[in-house]
């Protein structure tokens, strides 16, 4: 099993210690300056005296059991320079052939794809790839907002890594008008990914808010990186861009600064074979409850 480095401490610190050229791919989700904080609450059903009516006639209420957050609060001028710091390190971490993922809302990513061009040459622009899914409520007031755009930036145009063969396959909308081995075989995504978001029911939540699915992930690990590579996502959050990489053979650096993000990765990671950890003790807290917990089912709230 790949490798994981799990940091607890500001990106930029830890990245400053990351040698010139040894990251064959850096994926990063940001905050993304929606001037807010962002939570996930996590609610616990549990029978009850009152509550609505479940499984065999018992009465159950939701209980919210915890809140994890973090701080999504810029400047918009703060928010570019914060960025740019970290850019420049990614940059130089970035190995000859190695390809940089931004992950961002709409609202602020075209400053971040200008940003991006004055740091990377605009001829390393390689794609702005649209993840959309439809989970939801949905505003009558403008059109419903269910896509991120995620810019994929080639430290070097003329020499990237792109193994579309690696690329998982998508069914064809008309499989009878092209055959039945294509329609067997399916054909591969444009740069227009849809995909569900996790889910409060999905099997992949970890309570973490703004937790990217593995499916988005592990089709940029696995067309964009090769086994025995070393990745790195420094803004980790529940550590999905590292699971996505060593559950296909990759090792991977992972940086938070916040304890929440932490202690979700260490409760994801658990049983991880070869993980060490920075800077963060992860010994089992003496306080931890030894029962079970509860079923959790999870709402997010932005
Ligand atoms: C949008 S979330 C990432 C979610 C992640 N992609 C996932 O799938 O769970 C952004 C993360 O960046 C972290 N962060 C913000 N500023 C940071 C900094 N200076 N150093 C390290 N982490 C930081 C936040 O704590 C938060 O967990």
């Amino acid at each position: 099993m790949a490798r994981l480095e799990i940091h607890f401490g500001d990106n930029l610190e830890v990245l400053k210690r990351i040698p010139d050229g040894s990251v064959s791919l850096v994926y990063i989700d940001p905050p993304y300056n929606t001037g807010k904080i962002m939570h996930r609450h996590e609610i616990s059903i549990e029978r009850r005296g009152e509550g609505h009516l479940g499984f065999e006639d018992r009465r159950y209420a939701s209980v919210r059991v915890g809140t994890k957050s973090f701080s999504d609060i810029f400047h918009q001028d703060e928010h570019l320079l914060f960025l740019e710091e970290r850019l420049v390190e990614a940059k130089r971490v970035l190995a000859d052939d190695g390809s940089l993922f931004l992950h961002m809302g709409v609202s602020e990513s075209h400053y971040c794809k200008v940003l991006l061009d004055q740091l990377f040459g605009r001829s390393s622009f390689m794609n702005e790839i649209v993840w959309a899914w439809d989970y939801g409520a949905r505003t009558k007031r403008r059109w419903p907002a269910k896509h991120d755009v995620i810019f994929w930036y080639a430290k070097d145009p003329e020499r990237y890594v792109f193994d579309l063969d690696a690329c998982d396959r998508l069914p064809y909308l008309s499989p009878h008008l092209v055959g039945s081995e294509k329609a067997e075989r399916g054909k591969t995504p444009t740069d227009a990914w849809w995909h569900t978001i996790v889910s409060p029911q999905s099997r992949e939540k970890t309570g973490y808010p703004s937790q990217k699915p593995l499916g988005i992930l592990e089709r940029i690990v696995k067309v964009h990186s090769r086994p025995g590579d070393m990745l790195c996502d420094f803004f980790a959050g529940s550590g999905s861009f590292g699971d996505a990489a060593t559950r296909n053979g990759r090792d991977c650096i992972l940086v938070d600064n916040n304890r929440q993000a932490l202690e979700v990765m260490q409760e994801r990671f658990k049983e991880h074979p070869d993980v060490v950890w920075r800077d963060w003790d992860a010994r089992p807290r003496a306080s931890e409850p030894s029962d079970p917990a509860p079923a959790r089912v999870l709402q997010a709230e932005a």
